[in-house]
């Protein structure tokens, strides 16, 4: 078959390597793709929705896959399918769970799904005064996409004020900030989960755990995620049921009613407080690097999974996984998330250890290649996973892997899957 698979980070490169793994002769191509995703298949300079949408008719791409949010808060599924394209992505509207905070808060109140007690609105006034009714911390986010920038946690009341003016002013994030959410904060543990949706049915994949500070013991500022692990021992099938029974199920029923059937992966982060889970947001597209650690997890067909999906035929398949388990080692640049960084050599030794050779590989995200040579280009950098029976013994080969690669001014966690493993 062949694909498209839109995107340029580490988790389209795990969804082609996954693909290509079923050795089924499946031919790529990538919109934009990244430095190695060349070597998995084409990369495509193709902006235009429509003119894609064309050379996918013209190719016989008989599948896309969209991997981040903003095409898809865009309409490119909209486009596709007025092209009469199979497309694995929710359409634009559907995609307003990640696209508007003010939706996706609202959505939950009118179908009872558990979320933070919160307001939305665009008067300064009325946030002060929810604001007032708070105990500390306090959660403040801005309305549209902000790169995971748009939460703040506030531990006073004045910082939260402050946080307010800058989003309701444009100040901090311009239009996406217009209108802000404020909420009580939860004091639990966080998940990852991910239910592979095609408007009716669903398959949920193994829960797992990200790492959204840049450093050690969770510290520094937020970032689109350091590293993440699954499956994590901290859901057990009561809690998966819970979160089917209150949360998932109520979401694909109600985005029916809303005339919005959610076609994708609806990507939950959820918070446990006491046992129960809370909806802290939803995605609409896969976790980076969550989407690194559960595609090498799948033991059925992967390229099938998404074209059931999108052909709304999930019903007619079982999806399998391994019984290991996966932890993945973000490997970002140096000035990494405040600003760009030089693009440096990457340096991969050669791999002579079976263990290493057999049980960890590298999925790349912000690469360049110049004359054969990979540099690092900004951002994260890639991300190096390893398997195991353990989750200790699958991260200590992932850290093995990060050993063996090399850049100036690499930056990544020592501590990745330490919930688990405490
Ligand atoms: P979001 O972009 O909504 O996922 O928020 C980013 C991060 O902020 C989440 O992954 C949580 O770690 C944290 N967060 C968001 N909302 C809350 C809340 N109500 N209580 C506690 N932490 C939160
Ligand atoms: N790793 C979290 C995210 O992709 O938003």
């Amino acid at each position: 078959m062949k694909i498209l698979i839109l995107g340029n980070g580490g988790r389209e490169y795990s969804i082609a390597r996954a693909i290509l793994n079923e050795k089924k002769g499946h031919e790529l191509f990538f919109q934009p793709g990244n430095g190695a995703t060349n070597t998995l298949g084409t990369n495509l300079d193709i902006k235009d929705y429509n003119q894609l949408a064309e050379f996918a008719k013209e190719n016989a791409i008989e599948l896309t896959i969209v991997g981040p949010e903003a095409p898809l808060v865009a309409g490119v599924v909209d486009v596709f399918k007025s092209h009469g394209l199979v497309v694995f992505g929710p359409s634009k509207q559907a995609a307003q769970l990640e696209g508007s905070k003010v939706y996706m808060k609202n959505f939950l109140a009118k179908y009872n799904i558990p979320t933070a007690r919160y307001i939305e609105t665009a008067s300064i006034e009325d946030a002060f005064k929810f604001t007032n009714t708070l105990s500390t911390p306090i959660v403040v986010k801005a309305d549209g996409l902000c790169g995971g920038k748009g939460v703040i946690i506030a531990m006073s009341h004045d910082e939260a004020k402050v946080a307010i003016s800058e989003m309701l002013s444009g100040k901090s994030f311009g239009d996406a900030g217009k209108k802000v959410i404020i909420e009580e904060f939860l004091d639990g543990y966080e998940l990852s989960m991910f239910a592979v949706c095609d408007g009716e049915d669903y398959i949920l994949l193994p829960a797992a755990q990200d790492h959204k500070r840049l450093q050690d013991n969770d510290q520094g500022p937020n970032t689109g995620g350091m590293g993440a692990y699954a499956p994590t021992p901290l859901v057990d099938e009561t809690l998966y049921q819970k979160v089917r029974e209150r949360i998932i199920r109520p979401t694909l029923d109600g985005m029916q009613k809303e005339g919005a059937p959610f076609e994708g992966v609806l990507f939950i982060g959820v918070m446990v407080v006491n046992g129960e889970p809370i909806t802290l947001e939803f995605n609409v597209r896969f976790g980076d690097p969550e989407c690194e650690i559960l595609m090498p997890l799948m033991t059925s067909s992967v390229s099938d999974m998404f074209y059931k999906a999108a052909t709304n035929r999930l019903s007619e398949i079982e999806v399998a996984f391994s019984s290991q388990y996966a932890v993945g080692v973000v490997m970002a640049s140096e000035n990494y998330p405040y600003s760009n960084s030089k693009p440096a050599e990457i340096i991969v030794d050669e791999v002579h250890h079976e263990e290493i050779e057999k049980y960890t590989h590298i999925s790349y995200a912000g690469v360049s290649m110049e004359d054969e040579k990979l540099y690092a280009d900004g951002g994260r950098v890639l991300v190096c996973v390893g398997l195991g029976d353990t989750i200790k013994q699958a991260r200590d080969r992932a850290y093995m892997r990060c050993g063996q690669v090399h850049f100036a001014g690499k930056k990544l966690r020592t501590d990745i899957a330490y919930q688990a493993l405490a």
